[in-house]
């Protein structure tokens, strides 16, 4: 399999050579074509994709789609969809697609078919789900009224993530759903206030079952149920996903409240599972397998489809063309609609977790760029805060602009107008506004001719900022697991093109271990090596 040798490929460099070709090229001429949407979109289902405002013509998307070829993208798929060890500095299979999986299909890890575990444990998970929202499984005081997930990463963010995307369409029936991760507690000491212990459910979220902000939370939510109810009620209040048993015993988690999953699911890609827990209970158990049959959708389209026409394929090569030869040092993502806001959040994870690598498959530097950094927010707030720089700044960067047509519960009104302020400034970053636009509006407003001319430059709005738009007819379910499939996916056609493996994730180790000495350090008020100062005053001041 290729490796580190990228920039060598001649693939690659043809690419250079398209780079050099295209720099006498706009955007807005390429744009001016009456056929590019046409050519540069595509439809499945309810969902669009439109990749027209990239700086790229059918020469640039075949060259792409060779440097794809040249790095047996279709053997790596075939490896990760074959349960085969992908991950292998791990020694472990990647197939987060079985969990959503259809009953009746086969997946093998190791040779051994793994679904009929895979349903059995779905199926425990959506019992579980429904009985947490008709109350048939009650808390010391009756039905549960809150649900709080304890977990990090990604025993988190996309749970976080999809309950609010969905939970509007849910109608009334389940508990409140909450959600807590961070370190310092304060968060669940502030939840807690407002909650009934009685009635109150936690969901212990953690596939290492040692994550430590994790065990703090977790440890701050069983002292309350001690102090309120008296040890005996932990086992009906507490429930725990984990593949990490002997901690479960430690903690006193009742065996008949213990859901699992395998090392071959990475935590980043375990909402589909049990992890889904608190998924199931905020949207429901209908709405959580459609989520899961979208996926699917996108599982067999990734699988299937010519690489001309698959979307993963098209908007990791397009990433790669952005970033490796156009100098994009970031990848922005925008969804119209608040209910999408935490997107970018999970997608940092999603991405940055799994292509933030510097060595290829063999561990040898690469000399290329890899995982661009992530980040976004929600439009049309972010047009208030960070579009300044995105429009008029120096810094080079990509954007997906994501957004459903239907918006449930907001007036439709509303949603339009959402609509057409993310069409608008994708047409403006991609347009532009020139020096000659602005001294002809600013003259024909009155302005003089001298002035107008001072004024002019501080208008101009360079254009040529690439994006890609899409756009769903409802935010449903279906859809958005159709959607979170197709990320993941173009996360791995670009780790496979740039000969990374993306599903390990050492680089988070260093520091825990690091924070763990330093907080010895800290309690026995010592100061540490490397911050003698600082820790100085922390031990001055006290932490209590
Ligand atoms: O951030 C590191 C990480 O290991 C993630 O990959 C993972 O999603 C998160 O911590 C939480 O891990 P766990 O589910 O084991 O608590």
């Amino acid at each position: 399999m290729p490796e580190a040798a990228l920039r060598t490929e001649p693939a690659y460099q043809a690419l250079e050579d398209e780079r050099d070709k295209l720099s006498a090229i706009s955007l807005s001429s390429l744009l001016s074509d009456p056929t590019r949407f046409e050519c540069f979109s595509r439809q499945q289902h309810d969902v669009v994709l439109d990749f027209s405002r990239n700086l790229i013509t059918e020469d640039t998307l075949g060259l792409l789609m060779g440097l794809a070829e040249r790095r047996a993208l279709e053997a790596w798929r075939d490896r990760l969809f074959g349960g085969q060890p992908v991950n292998h500095t791990e020694g472990r299979a990647a197939l987060h697609m079985a969990l959503r999986a259809p009953q009746d299909s086969e997946w093998l890890v190791s040779g051994i078919d793994v679904m009929p575990e895979v349903v059995a444990e779905r199926e425990r998970m959506l019992s579980l789900a429904s009985s947490i929202r008709d109350g048939s499984l009650a808390g010391v005081s009756g039905s549960f009224t809150d649900v709080v997930n304890i977990g990090i990463g990604g025993s988190d963010l996309g749970l976080v993530m999809v309950n609010e995307a969905l939970s509007a369409s849910a109608g009334d029936g389940g508990p409140s759903v909450h959600f807590v991760s961070n370190i310092d507690g304060c968060a669940l000491a502030d939840l807690l206030q407002r909650l009934d212990p009685g009635r109150t459910l936690f969901v212990v979220c953690s596939k290492s079952f040692s994550t430590l902000e994790t065990q703090l939370n977790a440890e701050q939510a069983r002292e309350w149920v001690v102090r309120s109810l008296g040890r005996e009620a932990c086992g009906r209040h507490f429930v725990a996903i984990s593949t990490n048993d002997l901690a479960m015993d430690d903690f006193g988690i009742a065996k008949d409240l213990r859901l699992r999953l395998w090392d071959w699911v990475g935590g980043r890609y375990s909402l589909w599972s049990s992890v889904g827990l608190a998924i199931a209970v905020g949207i429901g158990t209908d709405a959580f397998r459609e989520l899961l049959a979208g996926a699917a959708t996108m599982d067999d389209h990734f699988c299937r489809a010519e690489f001309a026409d698959n979307w993963p394929v098209l908007l990791g090569l397009i990433g790669i063309w952005n970033q490796n030869f156009l100098g994009s040092t970031s990848h922005i993502v925008l969804p119209y609609t608040e209910r999408l806001a935490s997107l970018p959040a999970y997608l940092q994870q999603l991405d940055m977790e799994s292509n933030g690598k510097s060595v290829d498959r063999s561990g040898s530097t690469v000399d290329f760029p890899t995982g661009c950094p992530l980040w976004g927010g929600s439009g049309s707030n972010a047009q208030h805060s960070f579009f300044q720089l995105l429009h008029q700044g120096t810094a080079k960067f990509s954007m997906d602009f994501v957004a459903p047509v239907k918006s449930t519960g907001a007036p439709p009104n509303q949603q339009l107008h959402s609509l057409a302020n993310m069409l608008a400034q994708a047409d403006v970053f991609a347009h532009g506004y020139s020096e000659a636009q602005a001294i002809a509006d600013l003259t024909e407003s009155g302005l003089a001719a001298d002035v107008a001319k001072q004024m002019a430059p501080h208008r101009v709005h360079a254009g040529g900022r690439p994006s890609n738009v899409l756009l769903m007819r409802h935010l449903n379910p279906h859809n958005l697991g159709f959607l979170l499939a197709m990320y993941e996916h173009k996360v791995f056609v670009q780790s496979v093109v740039w000969g990374i493996n993306p599903f390990d994730q050492w680089g988070v180790q260093l520091g825990k271990q690091v924070a763990s000495e330093t907080h010895r350090a800290l309690s026995r008020g010592h100061g540490t090596a490397s911050l003698p100062g600082i820790a100085a005053i922390i031990r001055d001041w006290g932490t209590a």
